[in-house]
C-alpha cells in the first residue's frame, strides 16, 4: 500500500523515529518533512502517517495547519498517528489528544506515543535552561519506546486495503 510518512521534527527525534519505521515496514514508504517541502499530492497515498513532537504543551503550529487543511481527505484515506513528547506520566494521552483532533483519533487505525529525546546540543538557549530547570539535569535524555515503535510497526504492517 502506497504510504505517505508527513511529520515534523525540532530536533531531529521525530524524524529519527519515522526513518525507522519506514525501513522497517512492509509497506512502500515516502517519507514527508512538512516544514522542508511543499506537499502537493496528498491524494496519491493510501495509507497517511502523521508524525510531530510537543514542546511546551503542543504540537507544531505547521502540522496543526496541514491536518485543518487536508482534513477531509485524511478522515478518507488509512491513517496512522504518532508523537513524540517526554512526558511518560498519563498527561501524554492528554498531550496526544491535544495534538490530533478527534476525528482523526477515531478514525485512526493505530496510534504511537514513541517517547523523546533531551537533545542539548540541539537547544538554543532558551530552550536549554528550560529543560535544565525541568529535568534537573544539563545531559542528554532519552525514552525512546523502542517496542511501541515495533508494535506500531507490526499494526502498520497489518493495514490493508
Ligand atoms: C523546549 C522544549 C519543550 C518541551 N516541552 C515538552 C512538553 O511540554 N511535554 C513533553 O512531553 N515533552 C516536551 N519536550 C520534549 C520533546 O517532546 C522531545 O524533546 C521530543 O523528542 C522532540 O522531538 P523532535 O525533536 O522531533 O521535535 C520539550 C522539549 C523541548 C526542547
Amino acid at each position: 500500500m502506497k504510504t505517505g510518512i508527513f511529520y515534523i521534527s525540532h530536533h531531529g527525534t521525530t524524524e529519527k523515529v519515522v526513518k525507522q519505521i519506514s525501513e522497517k515496514t512492509s509497506q512502500e514508504t515516502e517519507l514527508i518533512n512538512i516544514k522542508k517541502t511543499k506537499v502537493s499530492d496528498i491524494n496519491s497515498y493510501d495509507l497517511i502517517v502523521l508524525g510531530s513532537s510537543i514542546h511546551a504543551g503542543s504540537n507544531q503550529r505547521k502540522m496543526k495547519s496541514f491536518i485543518k487543511k487536508n482534513k477531509d481527505m485524511l478522515l478518507n484515506k488509512k491513517l496512522a498517528l504518532i508523537l513524540c513528547c517526554m512526558d511518560d506520566t498519563e498527561k501524554r494521552e492528554q498531550q496526544f489528544k491535544d495534538a490530533y483532533p478527534e476525528e482523526l483519533r477515531q478514525h485512526s487505525s493505530s496510534n504511537l506515543l514513541a517517547g523523546g529525546e533531551f537533545l542539548f546540543e540541539k537547544m538554543n538557549f532558551i530552550e536549554k535552561s528550560i529543560i535544565k530547570k525541568i529535568s534537573g539535569s544539563d545531559q542528554n535524555q532519552s525514552n525512546i519506546d523502542e517496542e511501541a515503535i515495533n508494535k506500531f510497526i507490526n499494526s502498520l504492517d497489518n493495514i490493508s486495503d
